[in-house]
């Protein structure tokens, strides 16, 4: 498997090239990110968090804006004199859902290579989208993913594969559009804690890059499935855990963190349940609606801001909403399971 990280960029990918061939994307990039940043239930005596919502983007998830990044890149990067631009990717569900509806717009083929535990309803909203799918074994996790689409590439160089894990417009999307919305909703205030889970760690290590300037002691915190945590020396297994994230699995670790800071970034493991019960809680709380990802994070935030001084706030990022058949199982899971809000 090739893990070189490629495609280095100074600045998010410019869309004028695919907004000029698809003007059908305008409303799409009307709407993408200046997604808000809430005040969430935090700890007494603690720092106060903020998340920032990325349900809100048009397509339902932070990665519409790393889809777009790369697929405006890739855009720019094809000579269309030569054939048909068609895109290829490994995904945990909401980059492939992202893509595939940015195809289906555009009228590019797109071929996701997804878990077969991914839910009927992601399965079908490919298909719907006219996406070509190939299932791996949901045990093989992430680097199954990868390795299987690296092999389609090599075996068909018509398809554009973007590798979200190596491709840095995945960090530069977000160090300059997601962490620079970030700051400006801070308005001068300094973040004291940076909180998000990790699939590829292009959001925690790219809103790193961008608020870390303003704060050198800035703390960090990974975000990460007690079942296949960050780092982790065992191989990948098929266990449920929260979505959207997770370890590679035989030691190895995603490129874009392993880059990030002189120091290893700690990280903060919830388990599958606990994750589902605190969606089912957060929701209690406060009426809006998360995913089991966003619900991680918000007890890594809650852990994390028990440290933090009261003058800044630590930031975490809601990636999606989540499904509601989660929601109820995690009802179930609230029964025995000790809340975040105490
Ligand atoms: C629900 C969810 N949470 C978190 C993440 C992690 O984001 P990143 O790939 O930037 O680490 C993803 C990525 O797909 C996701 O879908």
């Amino acid at each position: 498997m090739n893990f070189t990280l490629f495609n280095s960029q100074d600045a998010a990918p410019d869309p004028s090239k695919a907004l000029a061939m698809f003007p059908q994307l305008t409303s799409f990039y009307h709407d993408l990110g200046n997604t808000p940043l809430m005040p969430v239930p935090g700890p007494a005596g603690g720092a106060r968090i903020l998340a920032k919502c990325e349900f809100e983007n048009p397509f339902g998830s932070v990665k519409d804006r790393v889809a777009f990044g790369m697929f405006c890149d890739a855009v720019n990067r094809h000579d269309f004199s030569r054939g048909q631009l068609k895109l290829l990717d490994a995904s945990g569900g909401n980059m492939g859902r992202a893509l595939a509806m940015l195809g289906r717009l555009c009228d590019i083929p797109v071929h996701l290579v997804i878990p077969d535990s991914s839910p009927d309803s992601l399965i079908n909203a490919l298909y719907e989208a006219r996406a070509d799918v190939t299932l791996v074994d949901r045990r093989h996790f992430l680097m199954g993913l990868i390795a299987r689409a690296q092999e389609i590439a090599l075996r068909d160089p018509s398809w554009m594969l973007l590798s979200q894990h190596l491709n840095l417009v995945n960090v530069a999307v977000h160090q300059h559009q997601t962490g620079q919305e970030i700051r400006r909703q801070l308005h001068g205030d300094k973040a004291g804690g940076w909180v998000a889970a990790v699939g590829t760690g292009g959001t925690l290590s790219g809103v790193y890059a961008a608020l870390a300037p303003d704060n050198p002691v800035l703390k960090v915190q990974g975000t990460t499935p007690r079942e296949m945590p960050f780092g982790t020396m065992s191989p990948p297994n098929g266990r449920d855990k929260f979505a959207g994230a997770g370890g590679m699995g035989f030691g190895f670790r995603q490129p874009f963190i392993t880059r990030m800071t002189a120091d290893e970034v700690p990280f903060y493991h919830v388990g599958w349940e606990e994750s589902l019960s605190a969606m089912f809680e957060f929701y209690q709380l406060t009426g809006v609606r998360i995913g089991a990802s966003s619900a991680a994070n918000w007890k890594s935030a809650y852990h994390l801001a028990r440290s933090c001084g009261q003058d800044e706030p630590v930031v975490t990022l809601f990636a999606d909403a989540g499904s509601d058949s989660d929601r109820e199982k995690g009802k179930n899971f609230f029964k025995r399971t000790a809340p975040v809000h105490a």
